[in-house]
Formats: structure tokens, sequence, C-alpha cells
């Protein structure tokens, strides 16, 4: 596999600074080595350029930053979908969740029928209408399936990128009005930890693989991973932790079942915000998930 690493120190979609450096940390927590060893061919394609926001929320939108956003995340799938082209495996490193609007805008349209695999404490599933707080990090999922501010289900003009039945959720734990009425209106698959905790993560991941693979069909699935899935005692460097999450070792068996499955086709690790973190923590914790995605095993 060759993986091209893209990364987006973006924190405009939400208002607690240091989300930017997030590359730069999960780079120095050692990405690249730790895929080289795995026998991978890695090339780093450096930062998409970001621009500069004053962070308010425009009051006739309910969007904080959107200009800004609409350009990175605009030119980040061109980025995305340029590296896919290529035959490389695209694997963004966060900032905010927001950018994911443009990771699936990069990468939907080579595919007929994508899955996403959204790894999330929250369902980032707002809109402008229904956000309690104006940040479009809360919404990337919903605008993937055409849902919000038409600059945000449009990024390389068109939508919507995935169908709500190819969406799988797997860890949430706060999820807004707004996001609950979407969720059932379009019947979207959520493990909830609830979910996690009846099931456990072994029948959770086998479920949403044979969900993905042979119910829906999926020609390609894209695992869009945020830090704060997992629980705070693990990755407390993130801008929004949730108690009662995903442990370490759930995440991983997670990523060795999808690896062993071979079923992801690019992936995206966002939210390490460096300055909210006990040393290099967060960062540590993503580049060894990192490590068990790409294919990572004791013997
Ligand atoms: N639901 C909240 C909101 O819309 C929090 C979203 C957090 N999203 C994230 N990617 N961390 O503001
Ligand atoms: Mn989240
Ligand atoms: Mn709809
Ligand atoms: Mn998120």
């Amino acid at each position: 596999l060759t993986i091209s690493i893209i990364g987006v120190p973006m924190d405009h979609g939400q208002n607690r600074r240091g989300v930017d450096m997030g590359p730069s940390a999960i780079r120095y927590a050692g990405v690249v080595d730790r895929i080289e060893e795995l026998g991978h061919t890695v090339t780093d394609e450096g930062d998409i350029q970001i621009g500069q926001a004053d962070g308010s929320v425009d009051t006739s939108t309910n969007l904080r930053n959107l200009k800004a956003i609409t350009e990175a995340t605009e030119t980040l799938g061109d980025k995305v979908f340029e590296v896919a082209q290529a035959g490389n495996f695209p694997l963004v490193l966060g900032g905010d969740h927001s950018i994911a609007i443009g990771t699936l805008a990069g990468i939907s349209e080579r595919h007929e029928n994508l899955g996403v695999i959204w790894y999330d404490a929250h369902a980032d599933m707002n809109t402008s209408d229904t956000s309690p707080s104006g940040n479009i990090h809360g919404m990337p999922l919903a605008a993937s399936f055409g849902h919000g501010h038409e600059k945000l289900t449009n990024i390389r003009g068109y939508s919507p990128k995935v169908k709500p039945e190819n969406i799988v959720i797997i860890g949430a734990r706060s999820v807004d009005p707004g996001e609950r009425e979407l969720i059932k209106e379009h019947g979207i698959r959520v493990y909830s930890m609830h979910e996690i905790d009846k099931m456990g993560m072994h029948a959770v991941i086998e479920e949403s693989i044979q969900y993905l693979k042979e119910e829906r069909k999926t020609d390609a699935v894209h695992l869009s991973l945020d830090l704060d899935g997992i629980d705070p005692m693990y990755t407390p460097g993130v801008g929004t932790p949730v108690p009662g999450g995903i442990s370490y070792r759930e995440s991983h068996l997670a990523m060795e079942m999808l690896y062993d499955a071979d079923i992801i086709t690019s992936a995206e690790f966002v939210e390490v915000n460096p300055i909210l973190d006990e040393k290099n923590k967060t960062a540590d914790v993503a580049v060894a998930l990192i490590g068990s995605l790409f294919g990572e095993k004791l013997l």
C-alpha cells in the first residue's frame, strides 16, 4: 500500500485554539515511521493551507468561520481526490472534524456507493438550523448526506457525498435533539456506548463490516475517527471530551478487525489538540491506532 498523508491544520470549526497543531503533534508522535515499519510506502504531502478567520458566528447563518472552512475544504477535497486518483490511500490528519467535509468531497467522487464509519462521541449531524454552537465541526456528517447550508453540502460541486443508509456511527454518547431527529428520519445505524457495552466491540465491528459489505454492498469505506470517541482518560487532548467512552483496547481491536477485513480505503484522524493534552498522549494514541489500522500485529 502507498499511503499519502495530508495534514489539515484547521481550528475554525470550533472555538478552542490549538487543534490546528494536531498534524504536527501526530507527525511528532512518529506516524510516518510507524506505517513504514509495516512495509508500506508513505508520502507526506504536507499541510493544506488554511486562511484566517475571526471566530465569530454569523448571525444570519448561525455558522462560525464559514468562508475559511469552505475554502480549506475545497482545497482539501481536490488534494484527496488527486492522491486517491493516483492509487494511493489518503490518510488525513486534523485539525477539527469540519475537515471531513473536504475529505469526503474528494473521496466520494470516485465511488458509486461509498460507506462511512464515523468513530466519535458525537453524531456531528447538526445543521445551521439545529446547532447549539454554530461550530461547523458538529455538522460534517449531516453535510455529507445533503443536510445543512448549501455552501457546506456542495463542496466540489456535488451533493450528497454519501447515502445515509451507508453510514455507521460508533461510540456516540452526546447527541443533540436535531441530530436525534435526523438519525431517526434516515434510519442511520448507530452503535452508541449502550450497544458497545452490551454487545462488545467485537460484535459491533463484525456487524458493521457485514452491514457495509454484504447488505449495503459499498465499493469503498472511509473511516472518520474523532479522538474524542475514545474515553478522555486515554485521549485528554480533545476540545469536546465526553466521559464514558470507548477504551484503548476496544479501539485497537476495532482497528485490527478493520484491517483484517480489508475494508477501509481512506481514513482521517481528527480533533487532536496538543494544547489541551498531557504530554503528547492523544497523538500517541492516534499513531498507535493508525498502526493497528495498517496491519500492526504483536507476532
Ligand atoms: N454537538 C456539539 C455541537 O454541535 C458538539 C460537536 C462536537 N464535534 C466534534 N467533532 N468534536 O456543537
Ligand atoms: Mn466528537
Ligand atoms: Mn433527508
Ligand atoms: Mn467529531
